[in-house]
């Protein structure tokens, strides 16, 4: 594999971790120590969210039973991967909220920020994580006893890297940080 600084470079100055940080397929069988993940969770509880409502919720997977229970929902392409990172993090969002009469606009943006959070401190204690968003949301829902106002987004894979060699053969050559548009391609001064 190339060194991750020759396929990723920052345009401005900015901390290192938000280029370190990407989504391999291989994960090592080594466990995640829970002083850890809670320091994972930690960031996420950190976000800022609308009105302070914090819609997210996280429902982790480490054992054995509970991994294979994430794996029936999990689309075969990804779970032939995921299936040996230690752990399992299901990610979804309360949408109502009663000090916004009811809808909460915001659930999934602030969600969002939230699991940026935890995938930053993440790689900053050394671990990766693997978002996905192929798997089956209605079983997902059935399994996890997920309530009716909560929608998930994704699934993601957490543990420390594995080799490239431990992946199924199609997958090695994917196992390559990506790039990214130039920042001109998604800002706009003053109006779109
Ligand atoms: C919401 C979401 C859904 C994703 N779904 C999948 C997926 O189903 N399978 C997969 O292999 N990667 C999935 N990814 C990973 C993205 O492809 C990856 O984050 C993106 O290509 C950028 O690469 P990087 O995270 O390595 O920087 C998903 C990422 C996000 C945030």
């Amino acid at each position: 594999m190339k060194d991750i600084k020759e396929l990723r470079q920052a345009m401005h100055e900015i901390d290192p971790i938000h280029v370190a940080r990407w989504s391999p397929r291989a994960f090592s069988n080594q466990e995640v120590p829970e002083s850890v993940l809670y320091s994972v969770f930690e960031a996420a509880r950190w976000a800022p969210s609308a009105a302070n409502i914090q819609p997210w919720h996280f429902i982790y997977a480490r054992t054995e039973a509970d991994r294979d229970t994430f794996l029936q929902f999990i689309n075969p392409n990804n779970a032939r991967w995921c299936k040996e990172a230690p752990v399992l993090v299901a990610v979804m969002s309360k949408i109502d909220a009663e000090r916004f009469g009811g809808y909460n606009i915001a659930h999934a943006f602030d969600t969002g920020t939230a699991w940026g959070f935890l995938a930053l401190e993440a790689a900053r204690k050394g671990l990766v994580t693997h978002a996905m968003g192929g798997f089956d949301r209605e079983q997902a829902k059935q399994l996890l006893d997920i309530p009716e106002n909560y929608e998930l987004h994704a699934i993601v894979a957490v543990g420390y890297h594995g080799e490239t060699a431990s992946l199924p053969e199609d997958l090695r050559e994917r196992e390559i940080p990506s790039g990214r548009k130039a920042i001109d391609e998604f800002t706009s001064e003053g109006r779109f």
